[in-house]
């Protein structure tokens, strides 16, 4: 692996790491290899052999399914996240490689052009406008010159939009629902984004947008019992 300059940020984002914690403090068994369709993980490594890719970062990485997948592989993969209780778990499970740093993707713990490739997994549509906006912008900041993004983002398409209608919309097509955890109630964000609007936040940072596709994929999530979900996935070039 190429060295990776940089350290683990404060957080500042104490809420939503807060959330996140909940989740992962509970919750086995969710978002492992065996959940992404192998349209998904054929995809990845597509891109990383078209490439060239020599490392990847896995952003907002959760508990280290890719960064651990690819690690195996030996592509070299370093995952970041904002849950610790993630990442104790993912560390567990991937303990012949923990490469995982705990860190904010809209601050992300790491110098400028390190990466080939960013693996931006279902990440985004979990902030607020600004925070994705940074994210973004970061993901362009620690990416090589041609590096890759591949980003997957909840869509406006999938009917479990209504049921956040339930929720308080924050912002447009941003809502936030409660949901009961071993700490009690926990607020959980979700932004659902039309086609449109990911390209735009996508093409202003810089990036080129090269796909752009709509992918069905398991929840990871219990209470969805193995409904799937749609997202956009895009594939952007710095
Ligand atoms: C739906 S999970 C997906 C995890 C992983 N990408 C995967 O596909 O297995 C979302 C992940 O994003 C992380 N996350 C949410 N907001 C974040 C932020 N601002 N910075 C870094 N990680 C974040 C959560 O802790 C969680 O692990």
């Amino acid at each position: 692996m190429d060295k990776l300059e940089g350290n683990t940020n404060k957080i500042n984002s104490y809420t939503q790491q807060h959330a996140w914690n909940n989740f992962f403090d509970k919750e086995n068994g969710v978002y492992t290899l065996n959940d992404l369709p192998e349209s998904t993980i054929n995809y990845l490594l597509q891109v990383i052999k078209e490439g060239e890719i020599k490392n990847v970062l896995d952003n907002g990485c959760g508990l280290g399914r890719i960064t651990g997948f690819l690690n195996r592989s030996s592509i070299p993969c370093v995952g970041v996240d904002i849950s610790e209780n993630a990442l104790n778990k993912a560390i567990k499970n991937f303990a012949d490689y923990p490469y995982f740093v705990l860190g904010e993707s809209h601050n992300l713990p790491f110098a400028n052009e390190q990466f080939d490739l960013i693996w931006f997994w279902r990440v985004l549509h979990n902030m607020g406008k600004e925070e994705r906006r940074k994210s973004l912008s970061e993901n362009f900041r620690v990416l090589k010159s041609n590096g890759i993004m591949i980003c997957s983002a909840q869509s406006d398409q999938d009917p479990i939009i209504n049921s956040y209608r339930n929720g308080v919309e924050i912002d447009v097509s941003t809502f936030e629902v409660i949901k009961q955890t071993s700490e009690g109630p926990t607020v959980y964000r979700k932004h659902f984004y039309s086609k449109e609007e990911l390209q735009d936040e996508i093409t202003s940072i810089g990036f080129k947008i090269v796909d752009f596709d709509l992918v069905s994929e398991y929840s990871g999530l219990k209470e969805y019992n193995k409904q799937e979900q749609l997202y956009w996935r895009v594939k952007a070039i710095k």
